[in-house]
């Protein structure tokens, strides 16, 4: 390789942990000659790729972010005045700074080690309180995917809440037309399957009655009227259903907030709250519920506890609401969310308070009166007289105003040829309104307007206007110095553990390397403010990045055709299911319902089958974690007639490639069923196998693990699917808003490409890698999980390994053992390794009592050391309980984690030393990651639940 080769690979060093030495240490560790001879002891021969993949070759970081510039410049930055759920928004340049950009905040993995994530769990908690407090609705959660799934996902609880399973009472759910048109869409497609029938109508002369479970309306609806919605809403309690209100969060510092209007619950969206554009997302979407909801909500919720010192302490409350946990009874597969982004929004609120936030809104509500009026002295009308921040005018024509709006760098929203909407937002400056109200001008005479600066916003109805305080609480009352908020951000940040700690190995999430090369374009202007219903020809820079991710992707799957829709490796699932759904519906096969789907796999699969109105029949695995060949042939053999398909994760999860595979997938096909593969394992496949190759007809890719999305404390995430040729006519896809064939409505999300801006952070690193460093990757994942293995292999039981005794790119670690010698549980292992600077392995995934380990090949052989000495000591601690050294009771695994308040106490009465408790290896006293709180009590917390700030009392009675 010359030196200028050599250039264009330097980013694979970078990507990649163990150096050449190191490789050949570990290899020997493994017993293994040499690289490719460990990946064909561990990848079956049989379904091994014979090429190499047609990728780009790698590009350095340098010349990467050149070629990202140029593309960039393809997209036109125009003034949005779209909205439809989409506004520009100022970041504030510190949270900009200090979260969007600092990998202490976007490299965290969902909160489900509360000790050392209390940072973000208190900024999620942040989110809820304000969501709750703008709402005015008791509980709310710690985000959705989008707006629109959040709508769906409240018709759903409502549907679930009125009917039982098998006795739909109550089918009918009713849409106001001035909904917003993807909302819309969204709804459509999740009714159809679970058998919930849509009613769209004008909300005044709905006729609701005992058919119905719910309706929803827009507030401000999609013309931007206010509307006053309390006749409709006790219209429909009358009948025995529930209402959910879409809003907006910025007009609800205004209005009279829905829980006052009597709404059961209220979704929208927080991007206006400093969140960018991205041409769709990522952006965190709200949910807010009366308390009669609590349990039925989907989403994550973070509560208030205590922890073992009494201590308050955050987790995630009603944790047997996950997903994985309910399986084909969930109600919802929600599992990645945008935790990232609704702490965004919940530090825009902290940083501006209840005060900034409706002097915002009050300069936007006057900024859009001052336009209205301008334009209705030009002789135009508008829809309504009652508005915040959007108008619709009416006109005879809309193309010469389109023409000179254009030509001023100006997107309006386009209804129809007869109504232009105008939405405002805080980026809109009073020189701006000239441009606008200049758009309507004849061109003869100058605009004028006046602004009058102590006006009051006229146009919102007085029966409509907000009484009621909001964001009382002292945390939205502090911070308001740039000093004060970048130091608070900091103290949150402190308290959690990230990828700039430490690995974190969790199996099955591929926690990898989020390099900041692939990172930094996020925050460029062309790519972060592109409104997602821009037009087509001011986005070719997305174009190209979208066209040439979703060949990309194909290529690496060995499928034929992409959509780039999902928000989530679930909600992936969900679409990859639907295709197959629509596929057999129009080959006549309707009864086609029932999927296999085996006993290891993820909640959100089952979850998943459900939602796409699917039957869930469970096939057994055997005692090596294979499927159970028999079991399936029997099943598929009983259900041959009505069989959908098999969803199959690949490698499995328990971390092993069956050479079974592709048997498998053979006998789904003769009996007519289509193979859905769970791509979380795609980290395993790239470059050595494919799903296309195995024998998948469709198969998510979860780019928030394999493709170097950040997980961002539980999202944001992407879950494209790739299909076979013959699904690609049932892929969902956005047809143009509002002209979509009910019949063909397939969107899953609410922006034609999800969370579109993300989408770079793979294409940078495919690109970044090229066809030789993805491939490397892989095998570098599989050496670095069989070197752990080896190192730990004798110590511990490995569960699950081939016939070569090698894993995959994970392994699993049996626990269950200790619990009979030593009364230890896989937790009190997973909290001792914070006191040694780890987070913990997936817990008891797929096997209760276990650990899943995934180093990825992002680690170097010092840090997979350090991981596995504190494990091997920690296995010591465990031999001295068992040999009676230690007491069973109290030991440094059952009273872990131990937090600096403990250890600095000046009592302390544990039968082993404080350096044991918090510097139990050299490495430690290093680089001390210290838990904020000592081991908390999840019961407590579910039996009190709080989910909101506390009252400020509740700290000082804490303090005392
Ligand atoms: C095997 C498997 N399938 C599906 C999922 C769901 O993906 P997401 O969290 O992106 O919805 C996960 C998440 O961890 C997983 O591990």
């Amino acid at each position: 390789m010359n030196l200028f080769e050599k250039q264009s690979c330097e980013f694979i060093t970078r990507h990649i942990g163990p150096d050449e030495h190191q490789t050949r240490q570990m290899l020997k560790t493994t017993g293994e000659p040499d690289l490719d001879s460990l990946i064909n002891k561990t990848v079956p021969a049989a379904i091994r790729m014979q090429h190499e993949l047609d990728l780009p070759k790698a590009m350095s970081e340098h010349q990467y972010l050149q070629h990202l510039k140029e593309v960039s410049l393809q997209n036109k930055v125009y003034k949005n005045y779209i909205g439809q759920g989409y506004y520009d928004t100022i970041i504030p340049s510190v949270i900009l700074r200090t979260v969007f950009e600092n990998p202490g905040w976007y490299t965290q993995y969902t909160p489900y080690q509360a000790e050392i994530s209390q940072g973000r769990l208190e900024s999620l908690l942040n989110f809820q309180t304000m969501v709750s407090d703008l709402t005015a609705l008791p509980i709310a959660n710690a985000s959705l995917l989008d707006e629109a799934t959040a709508a769906a996902e409240a018709m759903t609880m409502f549907f679930n809440t009125l009917n039982k399973q098998d006795h739909i009472t109550h089918p009918k759910f009713f849409v106001d037309k001035e909904t917003f048109p993807q909302t819309k869409d969204v709804l459509y497609t999740r009714a159809k399957p679970v058998g919930i029938e849509i009613v769209e109508g004008d909300y005044k002369k709905a006729n609701i009655d005992l058919t119905y479970c719910g309706a929803i309306v827009q507030y401000p609806n999609d013309k931007g009227s206010i509307e006053d919605y309390h006749d409709f809403i006790n219209k429909v309690h009358a009948a025995g259903a529930f209402v959910v209100m879409a809003t907006d969060l910025l007009a609800l510092t205004l209005l009279t907030p829905p829980g006052e209007l009597g709404a059961d619950c209220a979704i929208g969206s927080a991007q206006r709250f400093g969140v960018p554009l991205g041409f769709g997302g990522p952006h965190a979407a709200f949910f807010a519920a009366k308390d009669d909801f609590k349990r039925s909500m989907p989403g994550r919720i973070i509560g208030v506890s205590v922890d073992a010192n009494n201590n308050r302490a955050l987790r995630m409350a009603l944790q047997t609401r996950e997903q994985h946990i309910k399986r084909e009874k969930a109600t919802s597969n929600i599992c990645t969310a945008q935790a990232l982004l609704a702490n965004m929004a919940a530090m825009y609120t902290v940083f501006h308070g209840p005060d900034g936030l409706k002097n915002i809104a009050k300069r936007v509500a006057i900024l859009t009166q001052t336009v209205a009026g301008g334009i209705e002295e030009l002789g135009f009308e508008l829809l309504s007289n009652n508005y915040f921040d959007t108008i619709t005018v009416k006109v005879d024509d809309i193309t010469p105003i389109k023409e000179k709006a254009l030509r001023q760098q100006i997107n309006l929203r386009y209804f129809d040829n007869k109504h232009i909407g105008i939405s405002l937002d805080e980026t809109t400056l009073a020189e701006d309104l000239y441009d606008l109200i200049n758009c309507f001008e004849n061109d003869k005479n100058p605009v004028a307007f006046d602004i009058h600066h102590d006006d009051e916003p006229d146009h919102i109805p007085g029966n409509l206007s907000r009484t009621s305080s909001f964001l009382t609480h002292p945390v939205f009352n502090t911070h308001r110095s740039e000093s004060q908020m970048m130091r608070y951000i900091k103290m949150l940040e402190n308290k959690d553990l990230s990828l700039n700690t430490s690995m974190i190995t969790l199996g099955s999430c591929t926690m990898k390397l989020n390099a900041a090369s692939e990172m930094i374009p996020l925050s460029w202007t062309h790519w972060s403010k592109m409104h997602p219903f821009a037009p087509a020809d001011q986005t070719k820079g997305y174009q190209q990045i979208i066209d040439e991710l979703s060949d990309y992707l194909c290529e690496i799957t060995a499928l034929d055709a992409c959509s780039l829709q999902p928000n989530s490796g679930a909600q992936g699932e969900y679409a990859g299911l639907l295709t197959i759904r629509d596929y057999h519906e129009a080959n006549g096969d309707h009864h086609r319902n029932v999927m296999l789907i085996p006993i290891s796999a993820h909640g959100t699969n089952p979850a998943s089958a459900v939602m796409a109105g699917m039957k869930v029949v469970v096939v057994k695995a055997l005692e090596n974690g294979y499927i159970d060949i028999e079991d399936l042939k029997a099943k598929a053999e009983q259900h041959s007639n009505d069989l959908a398909g098999i969803m199959i994760t690949y490698p499995s999860t328990y971390g092993v490639y069956e050479e079974t595979v592709k048997e498998i997938t053979d006998i789904i096909h003769k009996h007519g069923g289509q193979v859905y593969m769970d791509g979380a394992n795609m980290n395993a496949q790239v470059g050595l196998t494919a799903p296309g190759l195995i024998g998948a007809d469709v198969c998510h890719l979860n780019l928030h693990k394999t493709f170097a999305i950040p997980h961002g404390g539980g999202g944001p995430g992407m879950g494209p699917i790739c299909v076979k040729k013959h699904l690609a006519p049932y892929l969902p896809g956005h047809v143009e808003r509002g002209k979509r064939n009910k019949a063909q409505a397939m969107a899953v999300s609410a922006a034609p490409y999800g969370s579109a801006s993300i989408l770079l952070i793979s294409y940078g690193y495919i690109r970044m890698l090229g066809y030789v460093g993805v491939k490397d990757a892989t095998k570098y994942a599989i050496l670095n999980a069989n070197y752990m293995r080896a190192r730990l292999q004798g110590q511990f039981e490995i569960l699950y390994t081939n016939h070569n005794g090698q894993c995959a790119h994970e392994f699993i670690v049996d626990l269950r053992p200790f619990k009979k010698s030593a009364e230890i549980e896989a937790e009190d292992v997973a909290k001792r390794l914070m006191d040694y600077g780890f987070h913990a392995p997936t817990m008891s995934f797929p096997v209760p009592g276990t650990i899943m380990i995934e180093p990825t090949e992002s680690e170097d052989k010092g840090e997979l050391d350090r991981f596995c000495d504190a494990l091997l000591s920690i296995r010591q601690e465990i031999r001295d309980i068992e040999e009676g050294k230690m007491d069973k009771k109290n030991n440094a695994l059952k009273n872990a984690p131990h937090t600096q308040a403990m250890v600095i106490n000046s009592e302390w009465n544990k039968p082993y030393s404080r350096e044991q408790a918090a510097f139990p290896m050299y490495y430690v006293t290093q680089n001390k990651f210290w838990p904020s709180v000592a081991r908390v009590n999840n019961t407590y917390g579910d039996r009190n639940l709080i989910c909101t700030c506390e009252p400020t009392e509740a700290y000082m009675e804490a303090e005392a």
